[in-house]
């Protein structure tokens, strides 16, 4: 896909104040500061269209950016954020789950995952609660420059290995911002998700295509 135009439409605080048009959604999530904004400002060709900080807890509102005049990239606040208050961290729980539950035109969803760690429990909570409302996510490995081929390729089997379901793992994805990898990758899959279509013809079912739901982890 190539990106012609891209404007920034606005930050918001409830799935209910997002901007409307009735584009389909992309939606990035991940840790605070697993790297979401810097991989967005690198598949848009764009340094500063996203607000990137070295400190956690930088994106703090729901942000909407329109792409070839058809479809929302959108940015959301990370998770678990160690230093965020008690109200803090609960107001962005709200306001994270709540677009991701009731968004009426987010078609699918991409997890970021820092290449250099081992699966988190917050992350593992948070994909089960994702495959529970239905919703397939892409996962991304982010700072991919941070590591080994060899280290990338024994992360990959780990993650594969601790998020298969019945329908298989997840589709993984292998980024670097700062190396700018992994960006016609991510654009393709964006591409695919957003020509998607169901045998209704519905292309919202994208998201649907999680057949089993996982026992276990709890994100509260
Ligand atoms: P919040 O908005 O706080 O949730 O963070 P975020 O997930 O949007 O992360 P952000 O893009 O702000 O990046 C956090 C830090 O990681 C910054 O210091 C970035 O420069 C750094 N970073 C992001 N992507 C990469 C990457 O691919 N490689 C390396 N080495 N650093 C990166
Ligand atoms: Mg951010």
């Amino acid at each position: 896909m190539q990106i012609k135009a891209v404007r920034f439409c606005g930050s918001s605080t409830h799935y209910t104040a997002c901007p409307s048009g009735g584009y389909p959604e992309l939606a990035l999530v991940g840790r605070s500061n697993v790297g979401k904004s810097s991989l967005i400002n690198m598949l848009m060709h764009r340094k500063g269209l996203a607000k990137v900080s070295s400190r956690p807890g930088k994106t703090q509102l729901i942000n909407h950016f329109l792409v070839n005049e058809a479809w929302y990239l959108v940015d959301l606040p990370g998770y678990g954020w160690a230093k965020a208050s008690h109200t803090q961290r609960h107001m962005w729980q709200k306001m994270l789950l709540g677009y991701l539950s009731h968004r009426p035109h987010l078609h699918s969803v991409f997890v970021l995952l820092d290449a250099r760690l081992q699966p988190q429990e917050i992350d593992m909570a948070f994909v089960d609660w994702l495959y529970k409302q239905r919703i397939t996510p892409v996962m991304v490995f982010t700072k991919a420059d941070k590591v080994s081929k060899q280290h990338m390729q024994k992360q990959l089997a780990t993650f594969q290995q601790a998020l298969t379901t019945d329908a298989g793992p997840p589709r993984f994805l292998i980024t670097s911002a700062r190396q700018q990898k992994g960006q016609q990758a991510m654009l393709a899959a964006m591409e695919n998700i957003l020509a998607y279509k169901s045998d209704t013809g519905n292309p919202l079912e994208y998201r649907l295509l999680t057949k089993e739901v996982r026992p276990g982890r709890s994100l509260s």
